[in-house]
Protein backbone atom coordinates (compact mmCIF):
# COMPACT_ATOMS: atom_id res chain seq x y z
CA UNK A 1 0.00 0.00 0.00
CA UNK A 2 1.38 3.19 -0.68
CA UNK A 3 -0.98 4.88 1.02
CA UNK A 4 -2.96 2.85 3.81
CA UNK A 5 -6.71 3.64 4.96
CA UNK A 6 -5.16 4.67 8.20
CA UNK A 7 -1.97 4.32 10.47
CA UNK A 8 -2.04 5.23 14.23
CA UNK A 9 0.46 7.80 15.41
CA UNK A 10 2.46 6.62 18.20
CA UNK A 11 4.95 8.17 19.61
CA UNK A 12 8.24 6.94 21.76
CA UNK A 13 5.93 8.71 25.16
CA UNK A 14 2.94 5.74 24.38
CA UNK A 15 6.00 3.12 24.25
CA UNK A 16 7.41 4.30 27.42
CA UNK A 17 4.18 4.94 28.99
CA UNK A 18 3.29 1.60 28.17
CA UNK A 19 6.49 -0.08 29.27
CA UNK A 20 6.19 1.77 32.67
CA UNK A 21 2.73 0.69 33.58
CA UNK A 22 4.38 -3.05 33.17
CA UNK A 23 7.04 -2.88 34.97
CA UNK A 24 4.93 -1.56 37.47
CA UNK A 25 3.38 -4.67 38.32
CA UNK A 26 -0.51 -3.11 37.98
CA UNK A 27 -1.94 -3.96 34.49
CA UNK A 28 -5.48 -4.05 34.83
CA UNK A 29 -8.05 -0.91 36.00
CA UNK A 30 -5.95 0.85 38.30
CA UNK A 31 -4.62 4.36 39.32
CA UNK A 32 -3.16 4.92 35.55
CA UNK A 33 -7.18 4.37 34.33
CA UNK A 34 -8.34 6.84 36.76
CA UNK A 35 -5.82 9.99 35.98
CA UNK A 36 -6.97 8.93 32.30
CA UNK A 37 -10.12 9.41 33.66
CA UNK A 38 -10.14 12.84 35.39
CA UNK A 39 -7.67 14.21 32.51
CA UNK A 40 -10.76 13.44 30.01
CA UNK A 41 -13.13 14.99 31.73
CA UNK A 42 -10.99 17.61 32.29
CA UNK A 43 -10.30 18.11 28.78
CA UNK A 44 -13.76 18.35 27.27
CA UNK A 45 -15.41 19.86 30.76
CA UNK A 46 -17.47 17.47 32.15
CA UNK A 47 -17.48 16.28 35.82
CA UNK A 48 -17.72 12.38 35.44
CA UNK A 49 -15.71 9.94 32.80
CA UNK A 50 -15.59 6.24 33.05
CA UNK A 51 -13.53 4.75 31.74
CA UNK A 52 -14.33 1.62 29.40
CA UNK A 53 -13.49 -1.03 26.84
CA UNK A 54 -14.96 0.21 23.98
CA UNK A 55 -17.46 2.84 22.86
CA UNK A 56 -20.35 -0.04 22.36
CA UNK A 57 -19.54 -0.55 26.40
CA UNK A 58 -20.13 2.60 26.87
CA UNK A 59 -23.14 3.10 24.75
CA UNK A 60 -24.78 0.03 26.20
CA UNK A 61 -24.35 1.10 29.98
CA UNK A 62 -25.73 4.60 29.13
CA UNK A 63 -28.82 2.83 28.53
CA UNK A 64 -28.93 0.87 31.47
CA UNK A 65 -28.12 3.77 33.44
CA UNK A 66 -31.50 5.69 31.96
CA UNK A 67 -33.19 2.18 33.29
CA UNK A 68 -34.06 1.12 29.53
CA UNK A 69 -36.91 -1.32 29.40
CA UNK A 70 -37.48 -4.48 27.56
CA UNK A 71 -40.34 -3.07 24.48
CA UNK A 72 -39.37 0.73 25.09
CA UNK A 73 -38.10 2.72 22.12
CA UNK A 74 -34.68 4.46 21.46
CA UNK A 75 -34.45 6.84 17.86
CA UNK A 76 -31.05 5.77 16.01
CA UNK A 77 -29.81 7.37 13.30
CA UNK A 78 -29.84 4.78 10.24
CA UNK A 79 -26.49 6.80 8.90
CA UNK A 80 -24.55 4.61 11.68
CA UNK A 81 -21.99 1.73 12.76
CA UNK A 82 -23.81 -1.05 14.44
CA UNK A 83 -23.17 -0.44 17.82
CA UNK A 84 -25.10 2.53 17.75
CA UNK A 85 -28.32 0.63 17.63
CA UNK A 86 -27.26 -2.80 18.90
CA UNK A 87 -27.04 -2.04 22.05
CA UNK A 88 -31.34 -1.15 22.25
CA UNK A 89 -31.24 -4.76 20.91
CA UNK A 90 -29.54 -6.04 24.30
CA UNK A 91 -32.34 -4.89 26.23
CA UNK A 92 -34.67 -6.28 23.53
CA UNK A 93 -36.07 -2.67 23.53
CA UNK A 94 -36.81 -1.27 19.78
CA UNK A 95 -34.27 1.18 17.70
CA UNK A 96 -36.34 2.97 15.75
CA UNK A 97 -34.63 4.56 12.51
CA UNK A 98 -34.45 8.05 11.87
CA UNK A 99 -33.54 9.17 8.33
CA UNK A 100 -30.44 11.57 7.51
CA UNK A 101 -29.47 15.12 6.55
CA UNK A 102 -28.30 14.92 3.47
CA UNK A 103 -25.44 17.27 3.53
CA UNK A 104 -24.29 16.88 7.29
CA UNK A 105 -25.40 12.58 7.38
CA UNK A 106 -26.20 13.56 11.51
CA UNK A 107 -29.75 12.41 12.17
CA UNK A 108 -32.40 14.36 10.47
CA UNK A 109 -33.72 15.97 13.66
CA UNK A 110 -37.26 17.25 11.54
CA UNK A 111 -37.56 13.45 10.25
CA UNK A 112 -36.83 12.93 14.26
CA UNK A 113 -39.96 14.56 15.09
CA UNK A 114 -42.12 13.32 12.29
CA UNK A 115 -41.27 9.76 13.68
CA UNK A 116 -42.62 10.87 17.00
CA UNK A 117 -45.27 12.75 16.06
CA UNK A 118 -46.59 9.69 14.34
CA UNK A 119 -45.77 7.19 17.36
CA UNK A 120 -47.93 9.81 19.53
CA UNK A 121 -50.59 9.55 17.19
CA UNK A 122 -50.34 6.03 17.26
CA UNK A 123 -49.77 5.66 13.33
CA UNK A 124 -47.59 3.33 11.41
CA UNK A 125 -43.46 3.90 12.07
CA UNK A 126 -41.07 1.55 9.79
CA UNK A 127 -39.92 -0.96 11.91
CA UNK A 128 -42.20 -0.08 15.00
CA UNK A 129 -45.07 -2.91 15.86
CA UNK A 130 -47.80 -2.62 18.33
CA UNK A 131 -47.87 -2.85 21.51
CA UNK A 132 -44.62 -1.25 22.29
CA UNK A 133 -43.41 0.65 25.51
CA UNK A 134 -41.69 4.77 25.66
CA UNK A 135 -39.89 6.67 23.61
CA UNK A 136 -37.10 6.63 26.26
CA UNK A 137 -34.00 8.17 24.55
CA UNK A 138 -31.94 9.83 21.06
CA UNK A 139 -28.83 8.54 20.38
CA UNK A 140 -27.57 11.25 17.89
CA UNK A 141 -24.05 10.10 16.03
CA UNK A 142 -21.86 12.91 14.67
CA UNK A 143 -20.99 11.82 11.53
CA UNK A 144 -17.30 11.95 10.66
CA UNK A 145 -17.07 14.07 13.89
CA UNK A 146 -19.17 17.16 12.79
CA UNK A 147 -21.42 17.35 15.87
CA UNK A 148 -24.77 17.46 15.29
CA UNK A 149 -27.43 20.57 15.87
CA UNK A 150 -27.26 19.89 19.32
CA UNK A 151 -30.00 22.51 19.93
CA UNK A 152 -32.47 21.18 17.46
CA UNK A 153 -32.03 17.51 19.46
CA UNK A 154 -32.26 19.49 22.85
CA UNK A 155 -35.48 20.79 22.00
CA UNK A 156 -36.79 17.51 20.63
CA UNK A 157 -35.71 15.73 23.44
CA UNK A 158 -37.09 18.47 25.77
CA UNK A 159 -40.35 18.26 24.18
CA UNK A 160 -40.91 14.58 23.94
CA UNK A 161 -39.02 13.85 27.36
CA UNK A 162 -36.20 11.70 25.94
CA UNK A 163 -32.72 11.46 27.39
CA UNK A 164 -29.73 12.36 24.91
CA UNK A 165 -27.07 9.57 24.63
CA UNK A 166 -24.70 11.32 22.40
CA UNK A 167 -22.28 8.44 20.38
CA UNK A 168 -19.13 10.46 19.67
CA UNK A 169 -17.35 7.64 18.59
CA UNK A 170 -15.78 9.96 15.77
CA UNK A 171 -15.33 13.10 18.00
CA UNK A 172 -12.88 13.84 20.04
CA UNK A 173 -11.96 17.06 20.19
CA UNK A 174 -15.58 18.92 18.36
CA UNK A 175 -17.18 21.97 19.08
CA UNK A 176 -20.49 23.54 18.04
CA UNK A 177 -22.11 27.17 18.85
CA UNK A 178 -25.60 27.84 18.10
CA UNK A 179 -25.02 31.08 15.87
CA UNK A 180 -21.73 32.70 15.24
CA UNK A 181 -21.96 35.38 18.49
CA UNK A 182 -22.78 32.14 20.83
CA UNK A 183 -19.81 31.08 22.81
CA UNK A 184 -18.41 27.35 21.44
CA UNK A 185 -19.32 24.30 23.62
CA UNK A 186 -17.05 20.96 23.72
CA UNK A 187 -18.32 17.40 23.01
CA UNK A 188 -19.14 16.25 26.03
CA UNK A 189 -21.14 18.59 27.54
CA UNK A 190 -24.16 19.25 25.21
CA UNK A 191 -25.87 15.39 26.62
CA UNK A 192 -26.87 13.47 29.26
CA UNK A 193 -24.00 10.93 28.45
CA UNK A 194 -21.26 10.93 25.16
CA UNK A 195 -19.51 7.99 24.60
CA UNK A 196 -16.41 8.31 23.19
CA UNK A 197 -14.55 5.45 21.46
CA UNK A 198 -10.82 4.77 21.40
CA UNK A 199 -10.54 2.05 18.65
CA UNK A 200 -7.30 2.08 16.88
CA UNK A 201 -8.58 4.28 14.14
CA UNK A 202 -10.32 7.34 15.72
CA UNK A 203 -9.06 10.37 16.83
CA UNK A 204 -7.06 9.07 20.18
CA UNK A 205 -6.45 5.93 20.47
CA UNK A 206 -6.22 2.90 23.54
CA UNK A 207 -6.39 -0.08 20.96
CA UNK A 208 -9.46 -1.03 21.82
CA UNK A 209 -11.34 1.52 24.65
CA UNK A 210 -14.20 3.57 25.03
CA UNK A 211 -15.36 6.62 27.51
CA UNK A 212 -18.83 7.54 28.88
CA UNK A 213 -18.92 11.01 30.31
CA UNK A 214 -21.86 12.72 32.25
CA UNK A 215 -22.19 15.87 34.76
CA UNK A 216 -24.90 13.64 36.59
CA UNK A 217 -23.72 12.03 39.44
CA UNK A 218 -26.55 8.93 39.63
CA UNK A 219 -25.57 8.11 35.86
CA UNK A 220 -21.97 8.05 36.89
CA UNK A 221 -21.90 6.10 39.74
CA UNK A 222 -24.10 3.52 38.23
CA UNK A 223 -22.18 2.99 34.75
CA UNK A 224 -19.57 2.48 37.23
CA UNK A 225 -21.01 -0.09 38.98
CA UNK A 226 -22.19 -2.05 35.61
CA UNK A 227 -18.55 -1.95 34.40
CA UNK A 228 -17.19 -4.02 36.79
CA UNK A 229 -19.77 -6.97 37.68
CA UNK A 230 -22.04 -4.62 39.70
CA UNK A 231 -19.26 -4.83 42.36
CA UNK A 232 -19.87 -2.12 44.96
CA UNK A 233 -17.69 0.93 45.05
CA UNK A 234 -14.07 1.02 44.15
CA UNK A 235 -13.68 -3.34 43.94
CA UNK A 236 -10.38 -2.60 41.79
CA UNK A 237 -8.91 -1.26 44.70
CA UNK A 238 -8.97 -4.39 46.41
CA UNK A 239 -5.52 -5.58 45.83
CA UNK A 240 -3.88 -2.20 46.83
CA UNK A 241 -3.33 -1.16 50.29
CA UNK A 242 -5.83 1.29 49.93
CA UNK A 243 -8.48 -1.70 49.12
CA UNK A 244 -10.05 -4.59 51.48
CA UNK A 245 -10.95 -7.94 49.97
CA UNK A 246 -14.42 -7.07 50.66
CA UNK A 247 -16.65 -6.15 48.21
CA UNK A 248 -20.67 -6.70 47.26
CA UNK A 249 -22.16 -7.79 44.27
CA UNK A 250 -25.03 -5.66 44.18
CA UNK A 251 -26.46 -5.83 40.54
CA UNK A 252 -25.67 -8.51 37.54
CA UNK A 253 -22.85 -6.04 35.63
CA UNK A 254 -20.30 -6.18 32.89
CA UNK A 255 -16.96 -6.39 32.78
CA UNK A 256 -16.26 -3.38 30.82
CA UNK A 257 -13.52 -2.02 32.49
CA UNK A 258 -10.65 -0.72 30.97
CA UNK A 259 -6.63 -1.47 31.50
CA UNK A 260 -4.30 0.51 33.07
CA UNK A 261 -1.88 -0.51 29.89
CA UNK A 262 -4.28 1.04 27.69
CA UNK A 263 -5.11 3.75 29.99
CA UNK A 264 -1.23 4.30 30.02
CA UNK A 265 -1.28 4.64 25.80
CA UNK A 266 -5.35 6.97 26.37
CA UNK A 267 -3.29 9.38 28.68
CA UNK A 268 -0.65 10.05 26.28
CA UNK A 269 -2.74 10.59 23.02
CA UNK A 270 -4.95 12.86 25.12
CA UNK A 271 -2.04 14.78 25.77
CA UNK A 272 -1.36 14.89 21.78
CA UNK A 273 -5.25 15.27 21.17
CA UNK A 274 -5.03 18.94 19.87
CA UNK A 275 -1.55 18.36 17.88
CA UNK A 276 -2.98 14.99 16.25
CA UNK A 277 -6.16 17.10 15.39
CA UNK A 278 -3.96 20.19 14.02
CA UNK A 279 -2.44 17.44 11.95
CA UNK A 280 -5.92 15.73 10.55
CA UNK A 281 -6.85 19.31 9.93
CA UNK A 282 -3.82 20.21 7.58
CA UNK A 283 -4.46 17.03 6.06
CA UNK A 284 -8.21 17.92 5.24
CA UNK A 285 -7.01 21.68 3.73
CA UNK A 286 -4.80 19.73 1.95
CA UNK A 287 -7.59 17.48 0.41
CA UNK A 288 -9.79 20.57 -0.57
CA UNK A 289 -6.87 22.05 -2.28
CA UNK A 290 -6.06 19.59 -4.30
CA UNK A 291 -9.77 17.75 -4.83
CA UNK A 292 -11.51 21.09 -5.94
CA UNK A 293 -13.24 21.14 -9.16
CA UNK A 294 -13.03 17.03 -9.87
CA UNK A 295 -16.17 16.55 -11.76
CA UNK A 296 -18.60 14.54 -10.10
CA UNK A 297 -17.20 15.09 -6.24
CA UNK A 298 -19.14 16.48 -3.15
CA UNK A 299 -16.41 17.09 -0.58
CA UNK A 300 -17.11 16.90 3.18
CA UNK A 301 -17.15 20.93 4.25
CA UNK A 302 -17.52 22.61 7.84
CA UNK A 303 -20.19 24.25 8.70
CA UNK A 304 -19.98 27.59 10.27
CA UNK A 305 -21.06 26.76 13.40
CA UNK A 306 -18.86 23.81 14.39
CA UNK A 307 -15.42 22.78 14.74
CA UNK A 308 -14.68 19.16 12.89
CA UNK A 309 -12.81 16.66 14.53
CA UNK A 310 -12.21 15.10 11.05
CA UNK A 311 -12.10 11.47 11.96
CA UNK A 312 -13.14 10.66 8.59
CA UNK A 313 -13.17 12.68 4.78
CA UNK A 314 -15.99 11.26 3.26
CA UNK A 315 -16.37 12.32 -0.24
CA UNK A 316 -19.92 11.56 -2.37
CA UNK A 317 -19.55 10.36 -5.93
CA UNK A 318 -22.13 12.10 -8.25
CA UNK A 319 -22.79 8.82 -10.29
CA UNK A 320 -24.05 10.85 -13.58
CA UNK A 321 -20.14 11.44 -13.64
CA UNK A 322 -18.64 8.32 -12.44
CA UNK A 323 -20.86 5.58 -14.45
CA UNK A 324 -18.71 2.44 -13.30
CA UNK A 325 -19.83 3.75 -9.65
CA UNK A 326 -18.44 3.70 -6.11
CA UNK A 327 -16.92 0.00 -6.08
CA UNK A 328 -15.42 0.34 -9.32
CA UNK A 329 -14.12 3.53 -7.63
CA UNK A 330 -12.34 1.99 -4.31
CA UNK A 331 -11.18 -0.63 -6.62
CA UNK A 332 -9.61 1.94 -8.46
CA UNK A 333 -7.66 3.37 -5.53
CA UNK A 334 -6.62 0.15 -4.08
CA UNK A 335 -4.94 -0.73 -7.58
CA UNK A 336 -3.41 2.63 -6.95
CA UNK A 337 -2.27 1.71 -3.59
CA UNK A 338 -4.46 3.10 -1.56
CA UNK A 339 -6.72 2.14 0.84
CA UNK A 340 -10.59 3.21 1.15
CA UNK A 341 -13.74 2.50 3.13
CA UNK A 342 -16.88 3.19 3.02
CA UNK A 343 -19.39 4.72 6.30
CA UNK A 344 -21.31 3.31 5.90
CA UNK A 345 -24.33 0.58 4.57
CA UNK A 346 -27.52 2.09 6.04
CA UNK A 347 -28.27 0.10 9.16
CA UNK A 348 -31.87 -0.53 8.07
CA UNK A 349 -30.79 -2.43 4.73
CA UNK A 350 -28.32 -4.65 6.67
CA UNK A 351 -29.58 -8.21 6.97
CA UNK A 352 -30.39 -8.02 10.42
CA UNK A 353 -32.55 -5.62 10.90
CA UNK A 354 -34.07 -5.44 7.14
CA UNK A 355 -35.34 -9.21 8.20
CA UNK A 356 -36.35 -8.36 12.04
CA UNK A 357 -37.90 -5.30 11.01
CA UNK A 358 -39.31 -6.02 7.14
CA UNK A 359 -37.57 -2.61 6.31
CA UNK A 360 -37.59 -1.66 2.46
CA UNK A 361 -34.34 0.62 1.64
CA UNK A 362 -36.98 3.50 0.67
CA UNK A 363 -37.80 3.71 4.05
CA UNK A 364 -34.84 6.01 4.90
CA UNK A 365 -34.38 7.27 1.17
CA UNK A 366 -31.54 10.40 1.85
CA UNK A 367 -29.46 7.72 3.84
CA UNK A 368 -30.76 5.18 0.94
CA UNK A 369 -29.77 7.24 -1.77
CA UNK A 370 -26.50 8.50 -0.03
CA UNK A 371 -24.70 5.37 0.63
CA UNK A 372 -24.04 3.94 -3.01
CA UNK A 373 -22.15 7.07 -3.48
CA UNK A 374 -19.96 7.32 -0.23
CA UNK A 375 -16.27 6.58 -0.18
CA UNK A 376 -14.26 7.56 3.02
CA UNK A 377 -10.63 8.79 1.68
CA UNK A 378 -7.23 7.69 3.88
CA UNK A 379 -6.66 10.18 6.76
CA UNK A 380 -4.40 10.10 9.75
CA UNK A 381 -2.42 12.20 11.83
CA UNK A 382 0.52 11.07 10.25
CA UNK A 383 -0.47 11.94 6.43
CA UNK A 384 2.23 13.86 4.76
CA UNK A 385 1.50 16.07 1.74
CA UNK A 386 3.21 13.74 -0.75
CA UNK A 387 0.83 10.88 0.94
CA UNK A 388 -2.21 13.56 0.03
CA UNK A 389 -0.84 14.46 -3.58
CA UNK A 390 -0.81 10.32 -4.38
CA UNK A 391 -4.54 10.07 -3.63
CA UNK A 392 -5.59 13.48 -5.59
CA UNK A 393 -3.34 12.15 -8.76
CA UNK A 394 -5.02 8.66 -8.70
CA UNK A 395 -8.77 10.32 -8.44
CA UNK A 396 -7.92 12.95 -11.24
CA UNK A 397 -6.73 10.05 -13.28
CA UNK A 398 -9.64 8.27 -12.66
CA UNK A 399 -11.17 10.97 -13.33
CA UNK A 400 -9.62 11.34 -17.03
CA UNK A 401 -10.31 7.69 -17.90
C1 LIG B 1 -20.37 5.78 15.11
C2 LIG B 1 -19.74 4.70 15.93
N1 LIG B 1 -20.29 4.36 17.11
C3 LIG B 1 -19.75 3.43 17.90
C4 LIG B 1 -18.63 2.75 17.52
C5 LIG B 1 -18.11 1.66 18.41
O1 LIG B 1 -16.87 1.97 18.93
P1 LIG B 1 -16.01 0.84 19.69
O2 LIG B 1 -15.32 0.06 18.61
O3 LIG B 1 -15.08 1.60 20.55
O4 LIG B 1 -16.97 0.02 20.46
C6 LIG B 1 -18.01 3.05 16.32
C7 LIG B 1 -16.80 2.33 15.91
O5 LIG B 1 -16.27 2.45 14.84
C8 LIG B 1 -18.58 4.05 15.49
O6 LIG B 1 -18.05 4.37 14.30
Amino acid sequence: MKVPFYRPSITEREIEQVVACLRSGWLTTGPVTREFEAELARYVGAKHAVALNSCTAALHLALDAIGLQRGDLVLVPTMTFAATAEVVRYFDATPVFVDCDPVTQCIDVSAARTVLERIRAGDRVAGVTQPHGRVRAIIPMHYAGQMVDVDAVSALAAEYDLVVIEDAAHTLPAFTRSNTSAPWRAVGTTAAITCFSFYANKCITTGEGGMAVTDDDALADRMRLMSLHGMSKDAWKRYTSAGSWYYEVVAPGFKYNLTDVASAIGRVQLERANELWEARRATVARYHELLEGVPGLELPREHADRRHSWHLFSIRLDLGVWHAGRDAFIAGLKERGIGASVHWMPLHMQPYYRETYGFAAEDFPVAASLWPRLVTLPLFPGMTPEDVRTVADAIREMARD
